[in-house]
């Protein structure tokens, strides 16, 4: 009897000192872990060289950097170009890594006449250009498991990378909008104009598409930054070239002005 009420007595503890401190618990789980992808050296190599305590891991030929990014934690990763390799990265770091949200930072060619080569695009959904199963009656884009053509963002990620923006770089133009994602380099304006006339979107890459699909499959909220490099016309390929490294490294800056407020 005495043991019984011992126990009980103990029990009863347990649940006050829970129900006080109800969030003591969840802490540990609840803590934040932002994957950082960019497709190509400059567009993380910054982030990487600022990662703290950083252990690095390769898997699939990708070098993991996971550590603290001012105060965060972090995974920063070059994925490598296009949507194979972008969706085998985001879903290493969400089954791997534990990942609890996702940024995608980088360069894009522009697709609207107002959006210029250094100006930033802040996803409000991404759709995957080239994703056709029109034959079967589906529109355009529409990926067949989820029946959906565009995948949303995370509107808190959303506001704080528009913000980000506003903050490090108030003398940058931030664009809200679609992001259309395919495995080709857009570099002539009929392909651009197939792309706008179907999708619309403010611009295109060769990775946001699909990392939003693995983030969408498995609940994480995802946000993709792009710093414009080009216009996705007759001479993209040239200013590729020449602004390519200047934005990549520009987004990389404000991605971290991101993790860090
Ligand atoms: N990334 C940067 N510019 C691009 C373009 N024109 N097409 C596809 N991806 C890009």
């Amino acid at each position: 009897m005495k043991k019984m009420s011992m126990i009980m007595g103990m029990l009863l503890a347990v649940l006050l000192i829970v129900s006080v401190f109800p969030d003591c618990s969840s802490k540990a789980e609840s803590t934040i872990k932002t994957g950082i992808i960019g497709a190509m050296d400059e567009e993380v190599d910054s982030l990487k060289k600022a990662v703290s305590d950083v252990k690095i891991t390769s898997i699939c030929g990708m070098d993991f950097y996971e550590g603290m990014l001012d105060g965060q934690n972090v995974v920063v990763v070059k994925c490598g170009v296009g949507k194979v390799n972008a969706g085998t990265c985001a879903q290493i770091l969400i089954s791997i890594f534990g990942v609890n949200r996702v940024i995608n930072t980088g360069v894009a060619g522009s697709l609207d006449a107002s959006i210029d080569i250094g100006d930033i695009v802040v996803s409000t959904d991404a759709v995957q250009h080239d994703f056709d199963l029109t034959p079967l009656g589906f529109a355009p884009g529409t990926l067949f498991e989820t029946g959906l053509q565009a995948l949303p963002a995370d509107s808190s990620l959303r506001e704080s990378a528009v913000n980000a923006v506003r903050q490090c770089a108030p003398e940058v133009h931030v664009f809200e909008g679609r992001i259309c994602t395919g495995d080709q380099f857009i570099a002539s304006t009929q392909q651009k104009e197939a792309i706008t006339s179907v999708f619309g979107g403010l611009c295109c890459e060769m990775e946001g598409g699909a990392i939003a699909q693995i983030c969408y499959l498995n609940e994480v909220p995802f946000v993709i930054i792009r710093a414009i490099s080009d216009k996705a016309d007759n001479s993209a390929e040239m200013n590729y070239t020449e602004f390519e490294h200047a934005a990549a490294v520009h987004c990389a800056a404000i991605t971290r002005y991101m993790i860090a407020h």
